[in-house]
């Protein structure tokens, strides 16, 4: 499914962060939202989530327009920077959770929640710590959980606002290849927050450039390495950089 967004316009206050952002994705695609701090990534995201509103444009899924769908009704899953899991469920239950509340003309059977669970905890790789609370996981085990209950409902786009931002260098590593997997075997579009420029090249087939409320080059990784389109990009995709 296509996803677009049209000329996206966002101020608070005075401040104009968005200032007419325009973003094209194919199928399946994986796109990365790469930039300094401040420059709109998460007000997009947000935007888009419809956790928030544009000011001005719009949104446009498989060809729908869905600019004032409420976020429930999107049918995106989300992964946030802390990933929130409830600490007062376990592992099996943090996945079900978002079927679980389902309206119940959409809601499976629990059978079929149940089984749905069982593929998520095999996918990452946890059937054996489906009991354990959060409190009882590594850091990086309590991502890939978060990722398991973002993808249960079988969401049209996965967005996640710096998913790995918390986790140390070496879980970060191992984490990037099994959310590439995941993203791969589910088959859904993603758009993922990041600042980390190696992040971005690891996993993201496309990468928007952001720079004080607008795309600035969105394109595949080698091409801004090569034609970077600014030296604001060619410093910013420079493989040295942070
Ligand atoms: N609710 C809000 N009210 C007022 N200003 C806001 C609000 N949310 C964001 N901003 C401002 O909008 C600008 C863009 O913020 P945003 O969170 O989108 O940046 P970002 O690119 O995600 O940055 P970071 O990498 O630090 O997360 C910033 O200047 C921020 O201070
Ligand atoms: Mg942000």
């Amino acid at each position: 499914m296509t996803f677009q967004a049209l000329d996206i316009h966002k101020s608070f206050g005075d401040t104009e962060v968005l200032k007419g952002v325009s973003l094209s994705m194919k199928e399946g695609e994986f796109v990365a939202l790469l930039g300094p701090s401040g420059s709109g990534k998460t007000t997009l995201l947000n935007i888009i989530a419809g956790l928030a509103h544009a000011d001005r444009g719009q949104l446009l899924f498989a060809g729908e327009d869905i600019t004032r769908l409420p976020a429930g009704q999107r049918h995106f899953g989300f992964v946030f920077q802390n990933y929130a899991l409830f600490r007062h469920m376990t592992v099996a239950q943090n996945i079900a959770f978002g079927l679980r509340v389902l309206p119940r003309k959409s809601r499976p059977s629990r059978s079929a929640i149940a089984a749905r669970t069982r593929e998520l905890l095999e996918m990452i790789e946890m059937a054996d710590l489906a009991d354990r609370f959060p409190a009882q996981l590594s850091g990086g085990q309590r991502q890939r959980v978060a990722m398991a209950r973002a993808l249960a409902i079988e969401p049209r786009l996965l967005l996640m606002d710096e998913p790995f931002s918390a986790l140390d260098a070496q879980v970060r590593q191992s984490l990037r290849e099994s959310v590439r997997d995941l993203q791969r075997k589910a088959g859904v579009g993603a758009i993922m927050v990041t600042h980390d420029r190696a992040e971005a090249w690891a996993l993201a087939d496309r990468v928007a450039v952001m720079n004080e409320g607008h795309i600035v080059q969105f394109d595949r990784p080698e091409v801004l390495s090569s034609n970077p389109s600014s030296d604001f990009v060619r410093l910013l995709v420079r493989a040295d950089a942070a």
